[in-house]
């Protein structure tokens, strides 16, 4: 995955992203309108991989930003373990969820209805950014500013956690076959080496693991598909 130079204008990636109007914010509203559908991350269990770092204390707590955050099931956990947390989506169905489970939960989540793109993120004022499940629904001329505003986000010495496709998770198409087909297929799988380029230079990588499945009825979420990625800013 090579870097360019310059980054796009943000008049050149509002045209690309016209290219691939099939996984909008009306797209997730229709797929988060069914609560009912046997979807994994439906459920309230959060991620493995972020219950594990925080029991551990790997992640202090602090401040806490989920980007994409859904239903909320992850900043939920991240409430109940005494983080100050915001969650951002542009699913209104999915935000409205979140919104009544945090109030059942006698949690109190800042949500934010925005994309990550437009939310306006205080610099360097979260000790954790979390992303379960969003970066891979992002286009490739997307990537450079998605890793641009979560390191600004992060105070030094924050921590960023992630779970994305693997390969054999994501629809298999490469960055080229992505503006051919004016598709993400479902979401982009990734490469250790590609995932290393991506995140490992602005940040130190202190984790990457293929997410452990966690068994039906478990109270946490896990699939192998899923890579569980955990970086520091220096
Ligand atoms: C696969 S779902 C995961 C939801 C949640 N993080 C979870 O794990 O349960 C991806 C989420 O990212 C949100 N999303 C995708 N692109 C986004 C963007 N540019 N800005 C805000 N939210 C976005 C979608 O609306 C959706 O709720």
């Amino acid at each position: 995955m090579t870097r360019p130079e310059t980054p796009p204008s943000p008049h050149q990636l509002a045209e690309l992203d016209l290219l691939l109007a099939d996984r909008q914010s009306d797209w997730w509203d229709r797929f988060y309108a069914d609560r009912a559908k046997p979807v994994p991350f439906f459920g309230t269990a959060p991620d493995e991989c972020l219950s594990e770092w925080v029991r551990d204390g790997v992640i202090p707590r602090g401040t806490a930003l989920d980007l994409g955050c859904g239903n909320g099931r992850n900043a939920i956990l991240l409430a109940r373990s005494g983080f100050a947390v915001e969650g951002v989506d542009y699913s209104q169905a999915a935000l409205g969820w979140a919104g009544e489970r945090v109030k059942e939960a006698g949690l109190g989540v800042r949500l934010h209805h925005a994309s990550v793109f437009e939310l306006s993120i205080e610099p360097a004022a979260y000790d954790l950014v979390y992303d379960s499940g969003c970066f891979h629904h992002l286009p490739p001329h997307r990537r450079e500013s998605y890793v641009r505003l979560v390191t600004a986000a992060l105070k030094p010495g924050g921590w960023f956690g992630m779970t994305c496709f693997r390969p054999e998770g994501g629809s298999g198409l490469t960055d080229e076959q992505v503006y051919e087909r004016r598709t993400l297929g479902g979401g982009l799988g990734y490469t250790e080496q590609g995932l290393r380029e991506i995140w490992g230079e602005p940040l130190r990588i202190h984790t990457l693991r293929q997410m452990k499945p966690q068994p039906a009825g478990s109270a946490l979420f896990g699939q192998s598909f899923l890579w569980a990625l955990l970086a520091q800013r220096t």
